[in-house]
């Protein structure tokens, strides 16, 4: 399996801190933001791992986390020369998958709880189709939508839809077949000139090959993309950090284990 940490993108929302400095090197509470996806696919066993930057931050990047190394684990690194969609990693990253499946990590996603640690043990039995993990939000209408049907099982996924059909969405970790590829090659891009992971997902979904994982109550998931959510982000870090004497998002911790 190997491992793409998207981290590029416009951070539009984060202006003006984003114009001198890129959104996943800010910090929540104690590290910089790229450290909890990279702890999360650590802990899911992905030893080998993309990371996509926009060019003007790309030196910042791989000083920070050089080659990965002293982890254990092996950090490439490679541009996105503009923002056209998150599907477009497996374009950028097709070398690098080569034969493999891969996990696709947001680079300003966090995750904690155990159902992503028992995906984790999971992990190495990922054999084909596509995995996502759902998350219960407020403000859906933000993010890719999942219908579900009276049974339970998702039968639609809508980007950014006006009206959505549930508060389900999909959170910024995808684990595919090696698919992916061709798939993300015949993706034509979307109104908003983007080339849509939600259209990878429901082409998935069609084939009956989309498994939908439900972050529950037991799981936290924050995309730290505005200024509140970095806040929240930093709060929730802090006390657990404190209250459990446990590390969230410590590369470090997560080699040791
Ligand atoms: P978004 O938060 O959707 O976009 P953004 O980071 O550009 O922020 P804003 O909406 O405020 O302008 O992106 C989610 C993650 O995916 C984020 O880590 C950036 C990354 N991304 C890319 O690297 N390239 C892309 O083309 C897109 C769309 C996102």
């Amino acid at each position: 399996m190997k491992g793409i940490i998207l981290a590029g993108g416009m951070g539009s929302r984060l202006l003006p801190i984003t114009s001198a400095c890129s959104k996943q090197l800010l910090p929540i509470y104690d590290k910089p933001i790229i450290y909890y996806p990279l702890s999360t696919l650590m802990n899911m066993g992905v030893q080998e791992i993309l990371c996509i930057t926009r060019a003007d931050n790309l030196d910042a990047f791989s000083n920070l986390l050089r080659d990965g190394s002293q982890w254990g684990i092996d950090i490439q690194y490679t541009i996105q020369d503009k923002p056209t969609g998150i599907a477009e990693a497996f374009l950028i990253g097709e070398k690098f998958i080569g034969e493999d499946s891969v996990t696709l990590i947001l680079g300003d996603n966090i995750f904690y709880g155990a159902s992503v640690t028992a995906f984790s043990q999971k992990g190495d039995k990922f054999l084909s189709g596509a995995r996502v993990f759902a998350y219960q939000v407020p403000d859906p209408e933000r993010y890719g939508v999942i219908e579900f049907s009276r049974d339970g099982k998702a039968i639609s996924i809508e980007e950014k839809p006006v009206q959505p059909k549930s508060n389900y969405v999909v959170t910024g970790l995808y684990v595919y077949d090696n698919s992916v590829i061709e798939k993300a090659k015949s993706l034509k891009p979307s109104a908003r000139g983007e080339l849509e992971i939600s259209d990878i997902n429901q082409s998935y979904l069609e084939e009956s090959k989309l498994e939908v994982l439900i972050l529950d109550e037991g799981n936290t998931w924050f995309d730290a993309g505005t200024a509140d959510s970095l806040i929240l982000a930093s709060q929730f870090v802090q006390s657990v950090q404190k209250r459990q004497s446990t590390m969230v998002g410590c590369p470090e911790e997560t080699a040791l284990k």
